[in-house]
C-alpha cells in the first residue's frame, strides 16, 4: 500500500506560545512540558492517518539540541514515518522562532510508536 498521500496530508503543525507557565528555573521551557506536547501531536498525527483508536507505547529518542526560552513560538510538526501491522512511528519536531525577528531553528526532534488498540484494548490491524 502506498501510504505517500495519507501521510502528507496527516502531517500535523500545531503552535504554542511559550508562556511564563510552561518554563523552569532557567526561564527556558520544561523538558516535561515539552514532551507532553510532542506526544499529543505525536498522538494526533496517528489518530489524522487511521482515524482508529491509538495509545503511545514507546518514545525511541528526544533531543533536546537547543533550550526553548520563554516568550518564544513554537512550531510541532509530526509525521508518520513508519507503518507497520497495528504500530506506526511517527517523529515530532519542534521549531522555535522569536516573536518580533524572522528567525526559526530546530530545537528538538523525538520519534514516537503508537499502537491501534480495539474496543478490548487489544492491538488491532491499522488498515484491514
Ligand atoms: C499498546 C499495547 C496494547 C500493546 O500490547 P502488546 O501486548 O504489547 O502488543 P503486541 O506485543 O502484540 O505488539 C503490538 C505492536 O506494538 C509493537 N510494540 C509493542 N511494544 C512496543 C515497544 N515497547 N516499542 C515499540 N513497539 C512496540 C509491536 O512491535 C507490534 O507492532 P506491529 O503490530 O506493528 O507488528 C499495550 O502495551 C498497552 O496497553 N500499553 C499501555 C499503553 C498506554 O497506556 N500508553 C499511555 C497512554 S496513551
Amino acid at each position: 500500500m502506498n501510504y505517500e498521500k495519507i501521510i502528507n496530508d496527516s502531517e500535523t503543525h500545531v503552535f504554542k506560545v511559550v508562556f511564563p507557565n510552561t518554563t523552569n528555573h532557567h526561564n527556558t521551557m520544561f523538558g516535561g512540558k515539552v514532551m507532553e506536547m510532542m506526544d499529543e501531536v505525536a498522538f494526533i498525527t496517528a489518530t489524522r492517518f487511521a482515524r482508529k483508536s491509538f495509545v503511545t507505547v514507546s518514545c525511541d529518542r528526544i533531543d533536546f539540541k537547543r533550550p526553548i526560552p520563554a516568550d518564544t513560538l513554537v512550531e510541532l510538526i509530526g509525521r508518520v514515518r513508519y507503518v507497520g501491522n497495528s504500530s506506526l512511528k511517527v517523529t515530532v519536531e519542534i521549531f522555535m522562532e522569536e516573536m518580533y525577528a524572522n528567525t526559526r531553528d530546530k530545537v528538538v526532534s523525538g520519534d514516537f510508536t503508537l499502537v491501534a488498540i480495539g474496543k478490548d484494548k487489544k492491538p488491532v490491524r491499522i488498515f484491514e
